[in-house]
């Protein structure tokens, strides 16, 4: 097998020649339709090190200051019918990427650029690969999720994983802002959520005192764009009805028996949730989702469901008044009343609704809306039963690979707590492992998800994300059965320089 000079993840088809190009700058060539890619590619280039300009096909011949520029056409083939998939040729007359969509050429430009991070250089003079690369990917959802509630993290920090993760043709991003630690997301008709329920005290760190933070709509929009240019669409996910801590501590009437309550600084599961039998959670909700669909402007936007006492409801007049009201014959269905009544806010304003895989427990009585996918985190049978039941799904299982904050080596003084995932662990992750019955048309695709509660800070994330990512990004990048874990850790060796450019601070022991 061809090293594919490191690339990750491997493209479908590749075909390397034993002659180099030879360049010291480039000229991206592009029209309208593949402008924007163009600009923000060529950036990408200068900041290699490599100087770059676009132009439009009409002034490909206008002189260039350089003596070798190395031409890069971007060109749109509309008998591409699969989204995101690219052809790539380089030869001596240049570069040649093929698309039918811009996706498909921002992919093919970064896998320019993962050549141009690790081509030879001498005297200024840039040497790249003669190659023929052919690529598409197995999967649609290419996901990865950052809890930024257990820790806050800065937009700075967001910004370079979107773009690292873009670099690996990833191009989901669930952005976690809420949970018992932290509401991250300024609600302007009820600020109390941020004033008071983005803050804790961390009684174990005094150092750090008060501690956390929130996102404005400025912040919310910056990343939002930067992300859209990279093509990764911010999937923002806002928890209901457990994991509440925060917004009760904000707005104490929402919860079942008035508080005391806290922003907590424990981690863990909590009998404090939201009261499913008052109607004022589901006007703060409803308020809540309308600023969340008005700043994302993505498809799809996450409910959680996910770690749901019911030992509150069981006590709760107003819960269990609920329950009889709506002819529900159990706590489950309490909760599943809930996720009906989110999912059908959302589905008013054009979106489509994702839930943890226990929004499937007690549907029996009002059952789910078909749109409604659901992210299948204890194994991969809530996944088969929502399949069964017609939902569309995304794999992320906590054991197999895609908990990044399991420990990336079974060994004390690794940080990471629950568990362990080694890197071969992660890169044996299939949405849809071999010889499982799940059908393939609902399995949207997988994701690696960071929660934060030992990440303190970013640098941590890093070490827990990458390279662990990367090997799930191949998994979600490339059919099953051209994966090859002695050929992915051989690449990786030659990938670690891009991450060293990138200034990721990356894991680098054992892989097994
Ligand atoms: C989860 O890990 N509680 C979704
Ligand atoms: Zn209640």
């Amino acid at each position: 097998m061809i090293d594919c000079f490191g690339l990750v993840p491997r493209p479908d088809f590749a075909d390397f020649y034993d002659d180099c190009v030879l360049f010291d700058s480039m000229v991206v060539l592009a029209d309208e339709f593949f402008w924007g890619t163009a600009e923000l590619c060529s950036t990408q280039f200068c900041e290699l090190g490599v100087s770059c300009v676009c132009k439009t096909p009409s002034e490909n011949n206008t002189n260039s200051s350089c003596d070798k520029p190395l031409k890069v056409f971007l060109e749109k083939k509309s008998s591409f019918l699969s989204q995101d998939s690219y052809d790539l040729t380089i030869s001596l007359g240049g570069v040649v990427v093929k698309a039918g969509d811009c996706a498909g050429a921002f992919y093919g430009m970064q896998t320019v650029r993962q050549l141009v991070m690790t081509a030879d250089r001498k005297n200024g003079n840039v040497r790249l690969p003669l190659c023929t690369i052919k690529d598409t990917p197995e999967y649609q959802w290419r996901g990865f999720m950052l809890d930024t509630c257990r820790h806050f993290q800065p937009v700075g920090f967001i910004k370079k994983l979107i773009d690292v993760a873009a670099m690996h043709k990833l191009n989901r991003f669930h952005w976690h802002l809420t949970d018992d630690q932290g509401w991250r997301l300024y609600i302007p008709e009820y600020p109390l959520l941020t004033e008071i329920g983005a803050f804790r005290y961390n009684s174990r760190a005094m150092w750090l005192g008060k501690t956390g933070g929130f996102y404005s709509h400025d912040d919310i929009r910056e990343v939002v764009e930067y992300a859209m240019l990279r093509h990764v669409t911010v999937v923002p996910e806002i928890e209901t009805p457990g994991h509440a801590s925060a917004v009760l501590a904000s707005y104490p009437g929402l919860g079942c028996t008035g508080g005391p309550y806290r922003v907590e600084e424990r981690y863990g599961i909590f009998d404090d949730v939201l009261c499913a039998g008052n109607d004022e959670v589901l006007k703060v909700f409803s308020s809540v989702f309308e600023t969340v669909c008005d700043l994302f402007p993505g498809e799809y936007v996450h409910i959680g469901g996910d770690e749901c006492p019911r030992t509150n409801w069981k006590t709760c007049p107003k819960c269990q008044s609920r329950m009889k009201s709506e002819g529900l014959h159990s706590e489950d269905e309490l909760q599943n009343y809930l996720t009906v009544r989110f999912a059908s806010m959302l589905e008013q304003k054009g979106k489509i609704p994702i839930g943890w895989d226990e929004v499937l427990d007690g549907t029996e009585n009002l059952g789910l809306p078909k749109s409604l996918v659901v992210q299948s985190w204890r194994g991969i049978e809530g996944g088969r039963r929502a399949c069964e039941l017609g939902h569309k799904v995304v794999m992320s299982p906590q054991t197999q690979g895609c908990y990044l904050d399991y420990k990336n080596y079974d060994d004390e003084t690794e940080p990471g707590w629950i568990g362990c995932a080694t890197v071969k662990k992660s890169y044996d992750f299939s949405p849809v492992p071999k010889g499982c019955d799940i059908s393939k048309d609902f399995v949207l695709g997988g994701q690696g998800n960071l929660w934060t509660e030992v990440i303190y800070a970013p640098r941590i994330a890093e070490y827990m994300l990458f390279p662990r990512l990367c090997a799930l990004a191949e998994c979600l990048w490339l059919s099953q059965d051209k994966k090859d874990f002695e050929d992915f850790s051989n690449r990786l060796e030659v990938h670690k320089k891009r991450l060293d450019l990138l200034d990721v601070n990356y894991y680098r022991g054992k892989l097994e």
